[in-house]
């Protein structure tokens, strides 16, 4: 029993377990590529759907690719009404627990639920990456009282996305925000959620099952949750002159100021850039500026922690830019969902790909054998 030549890597950091040809991340420079392609270079200029296709095929689409991958996208967005009743029925929970429940029941009106075959899988991936955003809007339509808003068979996935929520089609300008803060999110390596979905996949189990873990994996504030938490915190500030107190406190107390910090990232974490400038665009568009001079504030009060790499993530600009376009608060996190399905698809196909039973090992660190005592004896 004696263990203590093992070295732990707890929390897995720094560990490679595999090879991947989706997604590169340098965390000391801060950088993120799509399949080779710079983040800087695709957000706000190739759209959700040409950056899901590149990630799930490889490769960006030609203009006709591109037309029939989206004709798929909008073609498989309805949902089956067994699972609007599921929604129903546990209307009251989380909404990224409610996802989580239709995604896991999805799989019993998919076709190939069982079929692992690369084809089938990207085919469920691409079905999944439709079908999320309609979950999550027919849950928030339902739990307030309305039925479910049907799909569009015309705007792209990130306007129909918002107009699911109150059945009014947002500007171009909203959209394309949406749109951006859905490439950002779309794949991100090895994260608690990725490498929940591989090791479910590598037992074999299929992709729904996979999909359905990293909804649970994502859930959390260290990991999806954190833009929820990001604007509870602007809220309490309140106004920017009360951040820097406000973060000192929270400091002092011991507890993290949420959005910042990234297991990977040493750097500002790249995806941030692009919704930092979305929030100032959006807080002086909808008259709220604030909410930019809050976030700025924050960020100044946690200057200091730059040198030791703690810096700004993805999550601390997208949850003003949400909560500015009227989405509740607990919709943040399955907003992260609706973006990430393709990575999650893609990992899940690496992973069977070559695959392996993702089994580590834990060091022992309890009681010595000891010999076993009957009930009455003890
Ligand atoms: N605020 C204050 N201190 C922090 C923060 C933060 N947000 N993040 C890390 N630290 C400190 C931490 O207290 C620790 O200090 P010490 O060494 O003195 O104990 C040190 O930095 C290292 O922290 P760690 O927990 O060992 O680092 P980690 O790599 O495990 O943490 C993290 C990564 C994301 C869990 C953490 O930074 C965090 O809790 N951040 C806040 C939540 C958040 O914004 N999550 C979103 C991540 S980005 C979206 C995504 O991809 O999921």
């Amino acid at each position: 029993m004696t263990t203590d030549k093992i070295t732990l890597h707890r929390g897995l950091s720094g560990v490679y377990f595999d090879r991947t040809e989706t997604t590169f991340i340098d965390g000391k420079e801060g950088k993120l590529l799509y399949r080779g392609y710079n983040i800087h270079d695709l957000a706000g200029v190739a759209s959700f759907e040409e950056t899901s296709y590149l990630l799930m095929y490889g490769e960006l689409p030609t203009q006709s690719q591109l037309d029939e991958f989206d004709g798929v996208l909008k073609a498989n967005r309805n949902i089956p009404s067994e699972i609007v009743d599921i929604i129903t029925l546990v209307k009251n929970d989380h909404p990224m627990s409610v996802l989580r429940t239709a995604v896991s029941a999805l799989s019993a009106f998919d076709p190939e639920a069982e079929d692992n075959s690369p084809e089938a899988t990207l085919r469920k991936g691409i079905r999944l990456t439709s079908q999320v955003p309609t979950i999550v809007m027919a849950h928030h339509n339902i739990r307030n009282g309305r039925a479910p808003i049907a799909p569009s068979e015309n705007l792209s996935h990130a306007a129909n996305f918002l107009y699911m929520m109150e059945g009014e089609e947002p500007t171009a300008g909203t959209a394309a925000l949406m749109d951006t803060d859905f490439v950002l999110h779309a794949d991100h390596g090895s994260n608690a959620s990725a490498f929940t979905a591989r090791a479910v996949a590598s037992t074999n189990a299929h992709l729904h099952d996979a999909i359905t873990a990293g909804i649970g994996a994502l859930s959390g504030p260290s990991h999806g949750g954190a833009a929820e938490n990001v604007m509870t915190m602007a809220l309490d500030i309140g106004e920017a002159e009360n951040a820097e107190q406000y973060v000192k406190d929270l400091l002092a107390g011991g507890d993290r100021v949420m959005g910042f910090g990234h297991r990977v990232y040493r750097a500002e974490d790249p995806r941030a850039r692009h919704l930092r400038e979305g929030v100032r665009k959006l807080s002086e568009e909808k008259g709220e500026p604030k909410w930019y001079g809050i976030l700025e504030a924050v960020q100044k009060a946690m200057a200091p922690y730059g040198r030791r790499g703690i810096h700004v993530n993805v999550d601390f600009f997208a949850g003003v830019i949400y909560y500015l376009n009227g989405i509740p608060h607990d919709l943040f996190v399955p907003i992260f969902a609706v973006g990430r399905i393709p990575g999650w698809t893609v990992q899940v196909i690496e992973q069977f790909e070559h695959n392996i039973l993702l089994r580590p090992l834990l060091q022992y660190a309890g009681p010595e054998e000891r010999k076993y005592v009957p009930v009455s004896e003890r």
